[in-house]
């Protein structure tokens, strides 16, 4: 079983405006704070950057990545994950903005959230592009949220399958195709 791009769920110009008001409800919450932002590698990378254009001067931010792996195959989550890399600075003492691709089942955010908090933030929370909330399997707070999307797998603006298809300005629905009939 193999994938395609199907249509194009939401478009470049419709991310941008919406990525621009979380930029400004952010710059809003943190005016005149210190703000670690954490990009979870790969997926938000596209996103954040973007996004980190948006907040004002009046926030001082510093970007930091961290790189995570759930065990499973590429569409589904297992929620056991893995720290493949883990942020540079301390975050004591440091209000965390955790940026994300998408929230699926939740395990992955949720299991963030609990290993920052731990780490004696002066706040954590969550920004998402993207959120599937009917495949939620664990609660997880989501404190700015781009869009409700249903539960179609999608790829671009950063988000893959198997690796691919994250420069994609636009996020496209991929459905499922059968090579043998590929190749017939
Ligand atoms: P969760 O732990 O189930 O919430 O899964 C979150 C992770 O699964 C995301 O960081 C993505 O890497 C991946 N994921 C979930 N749904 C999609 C999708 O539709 N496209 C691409 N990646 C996805
Ligand atoms: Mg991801």
């Amino acid at each position: 079983m193999d994938y395609v791009l199907s249509n194009v769920l939401i478009g470049s110009q419709e991310i941008e405006d919406r990525v621009e008001r979380l930029g400004l409800e952010i710059s809003n919450l943190y005016k005149g704070e210190d703000l670690v932002v954490v990009g979870i590698l790969k997926g938000a990378v596209v996103f954040l950057s973007d996004l980190v254009r948006f907040i004002n001067k009046d926030v001082k931010v510093v970007l930091d990545f961290m790189a995570v792996s759930s065990y499973g195959d590429s569409t589904r989550t297992s929620g056991i994950v893995k720290i493949i890399k883990d942020v540079d600075a301390s975050i004591k003492d440091k209000h965390v903005l955790i940026v994300e691709d998408i929230v699926d089942t939740g395990l992955t955010l949720s299991y963030l959230v609990k290993l920052f908090k731990e780490r004696s933030p002066k706040s954590v929370k969550v920004c998402v592009l993207l959120d599937k909330v009917e495949k939620r399997k664990i609660n997880v707070e989501v404190d700015f949220r781009g869009f409700e999307i249903p539960d179609d797998f999608v790829v671009g603006y950063g988000l893959d399958y198997a690796g691919m298809w994250r420069n994609l300005p636009d996020i496209y629905r991929v459905e499922k195709c059968n090579n043998e009939i590929l190749k017939g």
